[in-house]
């Protein structure tokens, strides 16, 4: 049988055959469907792309209903196990695991870039001590933007390469310095001798003394990065990837993609899996929260995802590694909160039959507070780890021919076309 659509338009009685590739049908092959020669032609209605693909990738695998997640072929279950941030950032943005050389070329060009300037710290410094960590996260980028203006030579790889460098770099910097505000100390000097989890973590919590941060802790911060690193087509790299096609630079791209991840049914829901579940409190008060939710007055934050139908993978290796943190800091008394409120929730025909289960959020914050990371953190944690998508799959916009600035179509249903009405003939 043919990779062919046949389509016939019951208005004209005409057929039309349209090639399928890749299990899609071009949306622009709609177009010849017409009933007059001034027709537009069809147009697909697609509210949020829930059945859209705006591109064609090669760095991430989802199968939302086996709950199997890839990096560039790689099963996220080996990278989390075996691999480093650092390593999986290189493979997403290149395609291909580090060299021994590669690798040591690539920390030590991450390394000399850990420091931000000095108008990044000033600009942090400007906020209320009690500004959001993502608030002043996103501003950094839009700073860098106008510091870095070399950046907008985005068709010269050297330079993409150079602010991929930058950007790897800035992230944990750039978090370190809005979380140093916040808490009124002063910033710490990035140590790029450090590990990238472990810089980051002598940054954040440096005190009068010297931080050596534990090893359980430190890995456990890196798996976290490598399980946040990528997703396809999310609502903040869609963001990272549009803003990118009007051929802005990096950082501007990037402060786009901060935004969106921002949101509380994106990024934000880590941060808001713990406020819900420091608000339930105790297990005896989660069938009230289960009541509210499937009477639609909210939602249950850290359940359900637009492609996993099933378990997210991410939250099963995020269980697994709560338990290594736990033995180190003393287990999260909300925890049980956690297990327990999963466990209703899968009973309960409401989440069972919209297929609804953990997703990356809802243990990742038990993890980030038991390290010592208030919860205005959590989605600042999520936005340095995805930072490696992020720049792969501007890369990947940026060398692939077919792509053109991002604008899509609508369906108007406003007012026909009407005549001004001058101020004092107005009713
Ligand atoms: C991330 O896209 C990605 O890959 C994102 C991400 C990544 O790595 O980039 O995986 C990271 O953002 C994970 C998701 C974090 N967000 C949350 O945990 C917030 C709570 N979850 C939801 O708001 C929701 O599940 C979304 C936003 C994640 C997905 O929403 P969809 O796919 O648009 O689903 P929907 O809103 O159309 O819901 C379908 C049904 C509805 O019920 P009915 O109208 O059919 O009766 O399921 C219900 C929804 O009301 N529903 C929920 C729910 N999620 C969906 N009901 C209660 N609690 C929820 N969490």
């Amino acid at each position: 049988m043919p990779d062919t659509l046949t389509i016939t338009d019951n208005r004209t009685g005409k057929r039309y055959e349209l090639p399928i590739s890749e299990g899609a049908i071009r949306a622009t092959d709609l177009r010849q469907i017409k009933v007059a020669p001034d027709d537009g032609g069809l147009m697909t209605y697609d509210p949020a792309f829930m059945n859209t693909a705006a591109c064609r990738s090669r760095i991430t695998f989802i199968d939302g209903d086996n709950g199997v997640l890839e990096y560039r072929g790689y099963p996220i279950e080996q990278l989390a196990e075996r691999s480093t941030f650092l390593e999986t950032a290189y493979l997403l943005i290149f395609g291909e695991l580090p060299t021994v050389t590669q690798a040591a070329e690539w920390k030590q060009q991450i390394g000399a870039r850990l420091a931000v300037p000095e108008a990044v710290r000033g600009l942090t410094a400007s906020f209320a001590r009690d500004a959001h960590p993502m608030g002043m996260y996103l501003s950094a980028f839009g700073a860098l933007s106008a510091l870095y203006p070399d950046s907008k030579r985005i068709a010269d790889e050297p330079t993409r390469r150079l602010q991929q460098h930058r950007l790897l770099a800035a992230a944990p910097t750039v978090a370190a310095c809005g979380y140093r505000h916040g808490t009124g100390r002063p910033f710490i000097e990035p140590d790029p001798s450090l590990s990238f989890p472990g810089n980051f973590l002598a940054m954040l919590f440096t005190g009068d003394r010297p931080y050596t941060p534990h090893p359980v802790l430190e890995r456990a911060l890196d798996v976290l990065f490598v399980l946040h690193a990528d997703h396809e087509q999310n609502c903040s790299t869609s963001t990272m990837r549009g803003v990118g096609s009007s051929h802005t630079d990096p950082y501007a791209a990037m402060a786009g993609a901060v935004a969106a991840l921002y949101g509380p049914l994106h990024g934000g829901a880590n941060e808001g899996v713990l406020r819900m579940l420091t608000e339930i409190g105790s297990v005896s008060a989660i069938p009230g929260i289960i009541e509210q939710v499937k009477a639609g007055k909210r939602r249950l934050m850290g359940f359900g995802h637009r492609v996993y139908k099933s378990y997210d993978p991410r939250a099963l290796i995020i269980k697994q590694t709560a338990d290594q943190v736990f033995a180190v800091t003393g287990t999260n008394p909300l925890l049980d909160v956690a297990l327990a409120l999963e466990r209703i929730a899968l009973e309960d025909d409401y989440f069972v039959s919209r297929r609804l289960y953990p997703n990356v959020d809802f243990y990742s914050g038990l993890i980030y507070q038991a390290m010592g990371f208030p919860a205005s953190m959590f989605t600042v944690l999520f936005a340095i780890g995805r930072t490696a998508g992020w720049l792969a799959q501007w890369e990947e916009l940026v060398n692939d021919a077919e792509q053109k600035i991002a604008r899509p179509r609508q369906i108007y249903f406003g007012s026909a076309r009407r005549d001004f009405v001058p101020l004092e003939q107005r009713g």
